[in-house]
């Protein structure tokens, strides 16, 4: 067994992510056979539970999250590794339990810290981690967002957590990064040679990144209304994917040669002035609507939301890349919740042919190419082509890579693929301290001016793609959101 053997400690054990994600990914990664069998896993919790509780509540949830993959004997197996320990973040006491238990393994690995808490525990999470010596080289430890509200609160954060670690200890999950199609995106890019000459902005119009979600905030009221869809997707998710589009080739695909090129794409975001803001961000909030018929309520008559909240659901941004690859191209982003379906999905539109030979208005549709992340992986590259008869009229058609027909291999979800590399050391699809201060640069004017305008969200139906407003952006730049055509 040539895999690396780890301790993996799961702070926030009885929580919602440990429960819905990280379990179920762990234990696929486990029936595929990609964990060393001395791999364990340490949940640890408040709440005062024997192992055989914590494993009941787990197992029941894992019916319900890995659902036709759950396999009883696979599932036996795979709790062997799992301990419960109770612990809480502000008592010494639990660390040395902790310790202790770790010190007892017969085979001692990696030990894996993903603090799956309130960022407010992380602070004295490390500082008792290092009490116990639980910081030397063989630990690693894994950040879930919110990495902080702000740019303030997240350097607070990242500073407390170097205190005790080094930067390359240090995993700052995105699952967007994690996804498959988010990988497949860069070898689309670097494994062609087909599109990278056409790359740039002698070829390309505009750039829409969408991520739009059916669903509504899930119970997640209290958080969601103190946060927003700025805070929640475009800081990291929307940020990182416009970074994977935008970036220059890496020299390699080592971790730092990724970075730093995602970096450069950060730092090359025009600041958004306040007029910028006013003109070039949309901020929406849905209202009652319907999603696939069925009624669903306004935002603000969600539980635990102010009844008179501008928390925004919704953002489009027309966002400009000032340097040579990039100047002038607008790239639309957009995010929101109770849209009209879950879907992720990049629209690179090139520009025009120069002279129209044909007559029709297809003719004159420029190419497209349509990188679909979600719900189904599949890339469309829009084609003019003569429609048959004596005409020479053009239609507008496309080729289709279908990923879920050309490759049936077994698709890892976005946790499997990050804990894995967690597991093995690799850093690349993990976001670096400074991306992470250069994506909150970049969206703290959009904070401050509606903080400082106190800025009604434009309100748009539930089951709807947003606010009028945000199909006015487009046509600004002549152009429309892919739906619209
Ligand atoms: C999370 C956000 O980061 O991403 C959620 O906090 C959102 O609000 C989720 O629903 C979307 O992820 P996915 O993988 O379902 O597109």
């Amino acid at each position: 067994d040539n895999k690396p053997v780890f301790d993996m400690v799961l702070f926030g054990g009885t929580g919602d992510l440990v429960m819905r994600k990280l379990l179920p990914s762990l234990y696929q990664a486990h029936a595929a056979g990609l964990l060393n069998q001395n791999g364990r896993l340490w949940a640890l919790g408040r709440k005062d539970l024997g192992r055989d509780a914590y494993l009941q509540q787990v197992e029941a949830e894992a019916r319900i999250h890995i659902k036709h993959a759950f396999d009883a004997a696979q599932w036996q197996s795979f709790c062997q590794r799992i301990d419960y320990i109770q612990l809480d973040a502000n008592d010494a006491a639990g660390f040395q339990r902790l310790a202790a238990a770790l010190a007892a393994q017969e085979k001692r690995g990696e030990v894996i810290c993903y603090l799956s808490t309130a960022p407010r525990y992380f602070t004295p999470i490390c500082r008792h981690l290092a009490a116990v010596g639980l910081n030397g080289s063989q630990v690693r430890v894994v950040l879930e967002k919110p990495l902080g509200t702000d740019l303030a609160s997240s350097n607070a954060i990242n500073d407390a957590v170097a205190e005790f670690f080094n930067e390359t200890q240090i995993y700052r999950i995105d699952h967007y990064l994690g996804k498959e199609s988010v990988q497949n995106l860069l070898a689309i890019r670097f494994a062609n040679v087909l599109f990278e000459p056409l790359w740039r902005r002698q070829w390309i119009d505009s750039v829409q990144i969408t991520i739009a979600e059916s669903l509504g905030v899930e119970g997640r009221g209290e958080f969601y209304d103190g946060t927003g869809a700025l805070r929640d997707m475009v800081q990291n998710h929307l940020l990182q994917l416009l970074c994977m589009v935008a970036m220059e080739p890496p020299a390699s695909l080592d971790a730092d040669a990724v970075r730093d090129e995602k970096l450069k794409v950060l730092k090359s975001l025009k600041p958004l002035s306040a007029e910028d803001v006013a003109r070039q961000v949309v901020r929406g909030q849905y209202k009652a609507g319907a999603i696939n018929g069925a009624p669903v309520p306004a935002y603000r008559d969600e539980a635990d939301v102010a009844a008179h909240s501008h928390t925004e659901t919704f953002v489009a941004i027309k966002a400009e890349i000032q340097n040579w690859r990039w100047a002038g191209v607008p790239f639309f982003l957009r995010t929101g919740k109770r849209m009209q379906e879950k879907l992720a999905e990049i629209v690179i539109n090139f520009r025009a042919v120069p002279l129209e030979l044909f007559p029709g208005s297809a003719a004159a549709a420029p190419n497209r190419l349509v990188i679909r992340l979600q719900p189904e992986e599949d890339i469309r590259l829009y084609l003019q082509a003569k429609q048959p008869g004596n005409d020479m009229a053009v239609q507008s058609t496309f080729l289709n890579l279908d990923f879920c027909n050309v490759f049936h291999a077994r698709r890892a979800d976005a946790y499997e693929r990050l804990l894995l590399d967690v597991i093995n050391g690799k850093l690349a699809l993990f976001m670096r301290r400074d991306e992470l201060v250069a994506a909150w640069e970049w969206v703290t004017p959009i904070m401050d001016y509606w903080a400082a305008n106190n800025t009604e969200p434009k309100l748009y139906t539930a089951g709807s793609w947003g606010p009028a407003a945000s199909s006015a952006l487009l046509s600004k730049s002549n152009t429309c959101w892919h739906e619209e055509l």
